[in-house]
């Protein structure tokens, strides 16, 4: 790299009539704050953090379709026009400092109503103050060993589930979403009926590949449908369950390949969610352990790809980018950690004027102090 060139995490991505600034996404993340279904004052907060720091995107947290399909009472939903008003505050917060804002909806499938992380991550107790639902899945297969059994859905409910994603779609473009992603991982509704360790219906549904990706397929298409042409569709599949008998790469890329065909522009790259939760991998992860992912479906399914997990060292991020891997990177607890992350990143990585991607508020100063500094 010469000392005048852009490092490739820097450059900008246009996909559709969508241009990010960076190729630095912040990962879905739930905040598990939410009242029925719409954000309120700590996503501000929350997202302002990110706003100011200089990401290219940032995809809001798993967003229910529909009251039943969120994970627990505190997820947000997209479900009734009343929560559009409170996500297009965010969305306008995310523009005003020229980050492309994406949200990711979906249907946790086996995985609702439970608790969240921190109060046990299990069912929802039936004398708890919260109260719990009944669960739906693709079979009557418990997700993890201490969940309750989903009941199957019946063709009639799934018509409605397709549905529902392209109603929260529409309502997510008119609270100002340029990037809708579907969620089809970790063990939530799309990737069980994916996966051949929850799926075990016998009808269109299961079975063959060709069946158990007809749900994913459907809730694509129809989301294509739901939006204009400019805006980005996403999808993130667990690519592997990293699992005897679960989906394996070829699926993904199959899958992937099949998305595209319907318009779905991005694959964001993660894995697992079935059986064990996804941070209990029993084996040791490193950095961007999933980017290899990223890879496979990029080259075997010849579209834009997002790769995630421990992502962090902004010299690997590069190289994630300019060897191809992945046309962008989500990071979800290092920009917990550290939401200047891309500021971080522009310094360690020799880009002109590291400052200028934060705001001319804190840029200014910066500039300065580091010319004091003699950098
Ligand atoms: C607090 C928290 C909430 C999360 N919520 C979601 C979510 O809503 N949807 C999703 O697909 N992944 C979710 N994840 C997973 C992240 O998007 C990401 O894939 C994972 O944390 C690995 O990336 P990291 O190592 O950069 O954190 C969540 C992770 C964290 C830490």
């Amino acid at each position: 790299m010469s000392a005048m060139a852009t490092p490739a995490l820097f450059s900008p991505f246009t996909m559709r009539g969508v241009t990010l600034k960076n190729r630095i996404v912040v990962s879905p993340m739930c905040q598990y704050l939410a009242v029925e279904g719409q954000p309120g004052d700590w996503h501000m907060a929350h997202h302002a953090r990110f706003a100011l720091g200089g990401v290219g995107a940032a995809i809001l947290e798993a967003t229910a379709i529909s009251r039943d399909g969120r994970i627990t009472h505190g997820c947000t939903g997209l479900w009734e026009d009343a929560q559009i008003a409170p996500m297009a505050r965010i969305t306008a917060l995310y523009k005003a400092h020229g980050v492309v804002p994406g949200v990711q909806i979906g249907h946790a499938g086996g995985k609702a109503a439970t608790q969240r992380p921190w109060e046990g991550a299990g069912p929802l107790p039936e004398d708890g103050p919260e109260p719990a639902w009944e669960i739906i899945g693709p079979s009557a297969v418990k997700i993890r060993s201490n969940f309750r059994t989903p009941r199957p859905v019946t063709l009639a409910e799934i018509a409605e589930i397709v549905a529902a994603f392209g109603q929260a779609a529409r309502r997510a473009v008119a609270a100002g979403f340029d990037i809708i992603e579907l969620h089809g991982a970790h063990g939530y509704l799309l990737h069980s009926f994916m996966s051949p360790l929850t799926n075990q219906r016998t009808d269109a549904y299961g079975g063959s590949l060709a069946n158990r990706m007809r749900l994913a397929l459907e809730c694509a298409a129809e989301v294509r449908r739901a939006v204009p042409g400019h805006v980005v569709v996403a999808y993130r599949a667990s690519v592997v369950d990293n699992l005897d008998g679960g989906i394996a790469l070829s699926d993904s890329v199959a899958l992937a390949a099949e998305l595209k065909q319907l318009g779905v522009d991005l694959i964001d790259c993660s894995a697992g969610g079935i059986a064990l939760p996804v941070s209990l991998l029993p084996q040791k992860v490193e950095h961007g352990f999933q980017a290899p992912l990223a890879e496979a479906v990029r080259h075997g399914a010849g579209l834009a790809t997002m790769a995630v997990g421990l992502i962090t060292d902004p010299v690997k991020a590069n190289a994630i980018i300019a060897s191809g891997q992945a046309d962008l990177v989500a990071l979800g607890r290092e920009l917990l950690a550290d939401p200047s992350w891309p500021y971080h990143a522009a310094v360690a990585l020799g880009l002109d004027k590291p400052e200028s991607v934060l705001p001319m508020q804190y840029a200014f100063y910066l500039e300065r102090r580091a010319a004091v500094q003699g950098r």
